[in-house]
Parts: structure tokens; sequence; C-alpha cells
């Protein structure tokens, strides 16, 4: 055999009927491919650790009962290769599942040999393509999407991101100001198959309607005063690439009609111009406006909305996600000064600021602590921090306990802050009635108040 020509490879044949695995696994062969048979779950597993196949023929049906279940459980643990699951006919809902759990492809039984053979030779491509993305990333600490974050509404924003990436599906993203949500269109970018192609920005709320209707169509010589060539627009700038809609929300409305009719047929035309052009481009948005609520005011157009969510993502505000504080420093301290650490006490103080800016304003606050840093210096402590952060006159100390490693002071002071702001909240912000639910004096309850910058 060889395994290793462009036409052939390893493949392992799942199937518990005898006679599929003598036909399928004679045709295979007689491609030229490198054929490993198994009946049964367990041995699929086995024979997938020991072969390594490139590819993963699985008829779902399992023994000892031909149980479908028992096939689609094997589908997530045969990870990191393409699996192409032969189904019976009709098995719509099946495949669909199937699909879910992450197949890449699917064979209706009987089996036509020439859908076989290019099913085949098309998964084996897809195979070595993504055998070769995974050796070029690796060694260069390659964070496939930029996005620092371990709490859960950053693991499922992550796992989102890398699940719709390699899509055409339009990407709506959401979120609070400076939380991200460049980064993660940047991340569906880099992971899609355009990524080799342009990723072209709009601000759609810089210009007026017309400015930036000749902004993202182009215009035609002529067309206005001053247009004095024809200008290509940023979406044919973006053909064969992405097309980022930042701050869609802005967008005026004369100018939400004409995108919707380039988002649904695919073709505009420049300012000025008759003949209509087109573009291949993925399209990707962002706001931080609450985009649903406009819709049901009518400031914006439900059906571009609709058009643009094919799915939303959220990026989560930082008081969200407190956890993720301390990690998102430290990077970020790392950027400006590899060598430089926070003090004892330093991340406690960060952890516990409110950061309305989000990520932003924390980057920004802890990159211009570490420019602070005197050549000799190489800690950044609460003094540093707030002289950065500009809240010097009425200095938001955290207790800083001798020995303490600051992360477990973060933890404590972040639970302390929101059974403080729980309570106040609930007590529609009477000091006394607050500090009666907690148990403490009033008084004591003012000290933590300010202690925690919640005054
Ligand atoms: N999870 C994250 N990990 C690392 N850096 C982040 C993260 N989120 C945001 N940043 C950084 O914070 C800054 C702001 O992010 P970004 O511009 O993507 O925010 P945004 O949501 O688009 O904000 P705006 O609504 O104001 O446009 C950038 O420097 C970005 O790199
Ligand atoms: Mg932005």
């Amino acid at each position: 055999m060889h395994p290793s020509t462009p036409e052939t490879g390893r493949v392992l044949l799942v199937d518990d009927e005898a006679a599929f695995q003598r036909l399928g696994g004679n045709f295979l062969r007689s491609l030229g491919h490198e054929v490993d048979i198994a009946g049964d779950g367990d041995a699929a597993l086995s024979r997938f650790a020991k072969q390594r196949p490139e590819l993963v023929l699985l008829d779902l049906a399992m023994p000892p009962h031909r149980d479908p279940e028992r096939g689609l459980e094997l589908i997530p643990r045969l990870a990191g290769v393409p699996v192409v699951v032969l189904t019976g006919h009709g098995e719509h809902e099946l495949a669909l599942r199937a699909a879910e759990l992450g197949a890449w492809d699917f064979i209706t039984k009987p089996i036509d040999p020439d859908l076989l053979r290019f099913v085949v030779a098309r998964a084996l491509r897809k195979s070595r393509l993504d055998a070769e993305l995974a050796r070029l990333r690796a060694g260069q600490e390659f964070d496939e999407s930029g996005l620092v974050g371990l709490t859960p509404p950053m693991q499922q924003l992550r796992a989102m991101v890398r699940r719709v990436a390699p899509t055409r599906v339009s990407v709506l993203v959401l979120g609070p100001t400076g939380t991200g949500k460049e980064l993660v269109a940047r991340a569906l970018h880099e992971g899609s198959p355009r990524r080799d192609g342009p990723f072209v920005v709009v601000h759609c709320g810089a210009l007026s309607a017309e400015l930036l209707e000749s902004e993202l169509f182009g215009h035609m010589k002529g067309s206005f005063t001053g247009a004095y060539r024809d200008q290509p627009g940023l979406v044919e700038a973006a053909h064969g690439g992405t097309l980022f809609l930042d701050e869609v929300g802005e967008m005026p409305p004369p100018m939400q009609v004409k995108l919707l009719r380039f988002l649904q047929e695919g073709t505009f035309i420049p300012v000025g111009g008759r003949a209509q052009r087109q573009a291949d481009v993925r399209v990707l948005s962002a706001t931080h406006r609450d985009l649903e609520a406009m819709v049901r005011e009518g400031g914006f157009r439900e059906d571009l909305f609709y058009r643009l969510k094919g799915v939303i993502l959220r990026t989560p505000a930082l008081a969200e996600r407190t956890a993720d504080v301390p990690l998102l420093a430290a990077r970020f301290l790392k950027g400006v000064a590899p060598q430089a650490r926070f003090a004892a006490g330093a991340l406690a103080w960060v952890t516990a600021r409110g950061w309305p800016g989000n990520v932003r304003e924390l980057k920004a606050i802890v990159e211009s602590a570490g420019a602070l840093l005197l050549p000799d210096q190489s800690e950044v402590d609460t003094e540093l921090l707030t002289l950065a952060a500009g809240d010097g006159t009425e200095p938001r100390r955290t207790l800083e306990p001798p020995g303490g490693t600051g992360v477990l002071d973060a933890a404590l002071n972040e639970l302390e802050r929101r059974l403080i702001q729980d309570a106040m909240s609930a007590a529609g912000g009477n000091q006394s009635e607050a500090a009666r639910q907690l148990g403490v004096s009033r008084v004591g309850l003012i000290k933590k108040l300010t202690r925690l910058g919640l005054r």
C-alpha cells in the first residue's frame, strides 16, 4: 500500500455486517487504500487508537441489536479525523444528530461506489489539510482566538467561535463596549477558510448615509463633487474574505435598506453606477447597542437584523467574569513589561475595582502602570495602579494581608462585593437595612463599601 500518496490513505471501516465488511473493504483496497475493519464500538476505538486512520467510515447500527445510539456515541470519540456516516435509506434524523455530534459527511446505503470513491477522496484531503494546519500551528503557541479567559462564559464563547468560524454563517457579535467584539470577529476570520483573504472593517457609525454608501459600495467618476475617478468600495476590497460591519447599530436607515439588498442578492451598484456588481464576502457585524430593543422600537430594520444574525455571539461584561481579571491583567503586563510582576495585593486591587470600560479599560490601565515602572522597579503595586487609573484622590485600597497571594484576596473581595451589592439592592439602597441583613454595623458596612470602591 502507499498510504502517503495523495489519493490513498488509511481508512477505518466500522460496520457490523460481514457482507459489507468484505465488499466495502475490497472496494476500498482496490482503490489503493489501506483498510482496517471493526465490527463493533470497542473494536473501532482500539483500531482507531492503533491504526491512526485518516478517516473513518461508520455504520451507526452497532451490535448487539443494531443500535444506532451506540454508533452515535462513537462519533465524538473519533475526534481529529473526518467521520463519514453510513446511514440507511430515509434516516434523516439520525444523519442530523450525527452531524451535530461532529460527523463530516454521509453516504446512504446501498452505496454507490462512485460516490464512495469521491467522498473518501475528499475526506482524505480534508484530513491532510487539518493535519498540516495543526503542524503549522503547533509551536507557535497559537492561541486560536486570542481571547483570554477561563471562566465558563469565556469558555463557552471560545467554543462557539471555534464552531461557527469555519462556516459561512453571518455572525452578529453583541456585548458592552470594550469586551472583545472585534477580537471575536477577527478570530472568526482567522478560523475560517477565508483566513488568507482580506479582513475589512467598516465603521458604520462614523459616516453619513451617503458617505457610508460610497465607502461600502464604491462610486463612479463624476458621481458627486470630488469624485475624480472610479473608486471601488470596501465590499469589493473584502472579496474572498470577511467584511466586518462594526457599530452596525449606528447604520443610518437609508443605508440599512441598501445593505439588506446586498446581503440578500450578493449584488450591489456603486454610487453613480448602473451595472450590478458582485462580491463574495462573509459578513460579520457587531454593536454595543441593544439591537433587539432597537428592532422592537423601530430603530433598526427587522429584516436586516435577521440577515445579520445567522448566529449571535455575546461577549460578557468583565463584571460577569471577575475571575478572569487577574489572568487578563497578567497577560497585559507581560505584553509591556515581560519581567515585571504584580506586588501582593495588586491583583486584588485590580479584581475588586469595577471596570465599566471592560477589558479595554483594564488593558489601558495595566499597560500604563507597566510603562510607569522605573528601571530598577520590577513590581507593579497598588500605588502605581491607582496612579495609572487616575483614581488617586480617593484610593480604593484593598487590604493587603501579609503573605497574601493576591488571588485569594481577590476571590474573597469579589464574594464580599457580590453579597454587599445584593443586600444593597434588596434593601433599595438603604444602608441601615442592608447592614442589618448582612449582620454588620452600619459603620462597618460603610467601611466595606469604601474599601471595595462601591460608594
Ligand atoms: N478576552 C480578551 N482577551 C484578551 N484581550 C481582550 C479580550 N477582550 C478584549 N480584549 C482587548 O481589549 C481591547 C478592546 O477589545 P475590542 O476592541 O475587541 O472591544 P469591542 O467589544 O469591539 O469594544 P467597542 O464596543 O468599544 O468597539 C482590545 O485591545 C482587545 O485586544
Ligand atoms: Mg469594537
